[in-house]
């Protein structure tokens, strides 16, 4: 069976405004507390990334009832016959987020069984503050091999968690096992991405008491019961930014009047100082970016929220391989997320790496070549590398594209860009419509 792959040429800068998706790292968190409550649950701003399809087969195989109008994003879960706590290994190793159903499942029935989880390959990316904290919380770990078991033989009892390193995983999966807990849950040095704020809001609204204090805390009283909720999944900023690199990268100018110039502050920050034009009011929904034809490079370092996001990293650093002079990237939420250097390399680009370091002196061209996409955010940077390469650009390693991004390729074939997807048999169900019973039959 042929593999598939993205083909993209040397494209005109991109003109033009476009429409956001859903978030996906607000949707997955959101899908797995739907198990907190019992009874039907909607979602509306659904992307239809095969992440998601994921997250629908996983609730699907723990006895929940789903129904998805892909082309609506409507969601519809009922998790009233939700009598199973075993996610199988098949899921667990397709998509890290399945570790999310771990807080959700122990608090409300004190039994989870899951493999260890896989995603990306992004470093080591461990789930020790997870179990370390579930365990001083009252639960029981077991591990055996690859397979772990999580019981909780009492209810669980609220604590004063610290977090080592504001984790978004953790910081959600402890904020579930808190919601149903006995007393209060204190979870120190959390992390407050708009994702996980997207998550509280759903949270309270099945009726959690969840506050936030400075700097970084969330205070957790545990209540008896939890109920179904309707939402409006918010936009996603990472597409937003995506999209904005991609028109920085080829010249041209964009106008996205959904996106939020808040949540992407540092960004915006660095392709102004690139020499870029950005116009927005953070009070406002609605970017505007004007290229400039003579970028400068510039460097930075990724962090937690507000910092600069390390899911943008990767399509900022194509920016920099084509901006005059030299700059430094510090990857330091990830250890071993530069591996798309690789790839730009063998487009022609600059770039030496120290540990976490990314040095990049701006060339005058890259060259279109074969590549492959090792993670989400990597295939997001190809595929705009690509676009601005001299000619033709073959990106295969493409379910990491589908996994992350429902129709950003549309987008950027509407805004002028030259690029085709060629999906491969087994990548074809996951973006056709998919409803609940299409989903059954494309084995998704
Ligand atoms: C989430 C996002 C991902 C984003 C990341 C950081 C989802 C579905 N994914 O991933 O897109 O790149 O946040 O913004 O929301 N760590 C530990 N021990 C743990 C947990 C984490 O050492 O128990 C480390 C990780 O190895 C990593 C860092 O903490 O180096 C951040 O990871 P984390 O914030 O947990 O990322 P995810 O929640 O997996």
């Amino acid at each position: 069976m042929m593999n598939g792959y993205i083909k993209i040429e040397q494209s005109p800068p991109l003109q033009g405004e476009a429409e956001l998706v859903g978030a996906k790292n607000a949707v997955l968190v959101i899908m797995a507390s739907l198990l907190l409550t019992s009874g039907k649950s909607r979602l509306m701003n659904v992307p239809c990334s095969t992440d998601v399809l994921h997250m629908i087969k996983l609730l699907k195989e723990l006895g929940a009832h789903v129904t998805f109008v892909s082309e609506e994003h409507f969601l519809e879960v009922d998790t009233t016959g939700v009598n199973r706590w075993t996610v199988s290994a098949e899921i667990m190793k397709k998509m890290r987020a399945s570790i999310l159903v771990m807080g959700s499942l122990l608090s409300r029935f004190g039994y989870c069984d899951v493999a260890l989880p896989g995603g990306c390959v992004i470093g080591e990316r461990p789930i020790d503050y997870h179990l370390k904290n579930f365990e001083k919380m009252g639960a029981l770990i077991d591990i055996n091999g690859e397979f772990l078991q999580a019981r909780t033989p009492n209810k669980l009892v609220g604590q004063r968690l610290v977090l080592a390193y504001p984790s978004v995983g953790a910081t959600e999966n402890l904020i579930m096992l808190a919601t149903l807990a006995q007393g209060t849950t204190e979870i120190i040095n959390a992390a407050l991405e708009p994702e996980v704020l997207d998550f509280i809001t759903v949270l309270k609204k099945m009726g959690a008491s969840i506050e936030i204090e400075l700097p970084a805390t969330i205070i957790v009283e545990g209540v008896n019961n939890l109920v179904p909720i309707e939402h409006t999944i918010m936009m996603d900023r990472l597409e937003a930014g995506s999209l904005l690199l991609a028109t920085a990268a080829t010249g041209g100018e964009i106008y996205l009047p959904q996106a939020q110039a808040d949540m992407l502050d540092v960004l915006l920050l660095k392709l102004e100082e690139m020499g870029h034009k950005i116009i927005a009011d953070s009070t406002k929904q609605g970017i505007r970016l004007k290229a400039t034809k003579y970028p400068r490079a510039v460097s930075f370092k990724t962090g937690p929220y507000p910092s600069f996001p390390t899911d943008l990293q990767a399509p900022m650093m194509v920016l920099q391989c084509l901006a005059s002079g030299t700059s430094v990237i510090e990857e330091t939420v990830y250890e071993n997320r530069l591996l798309h250097v690789r790839e730009l390399q063998k487009m022609g680009a600059q770039i030496q790496v120290n540990y976490n370091k990314a040095i990049i002196n701006g060339v005058e061209e890259l060259y279109g070549a074969p590549v492959i996409a090792s993670d989400i955010r990597a295939s997001c940077a190809l595929v705009i590398a690509g676009l601005v390469a001299t000619g033709k650009t073959i990106m295969t390693g493409i379910k990491h594209w589908q996994r992350g991004y429902e129709t950003l390729e549309k987008k950027l074939i509407t805004l002028g860009a030259y690029l085709h997807v060629e999906l491969s048999d087994k990548d074809q169900p996951s973006l056709t419509q998919v409803t609940d019973s299409l989903l059954e039959e494309a084995g998704v």
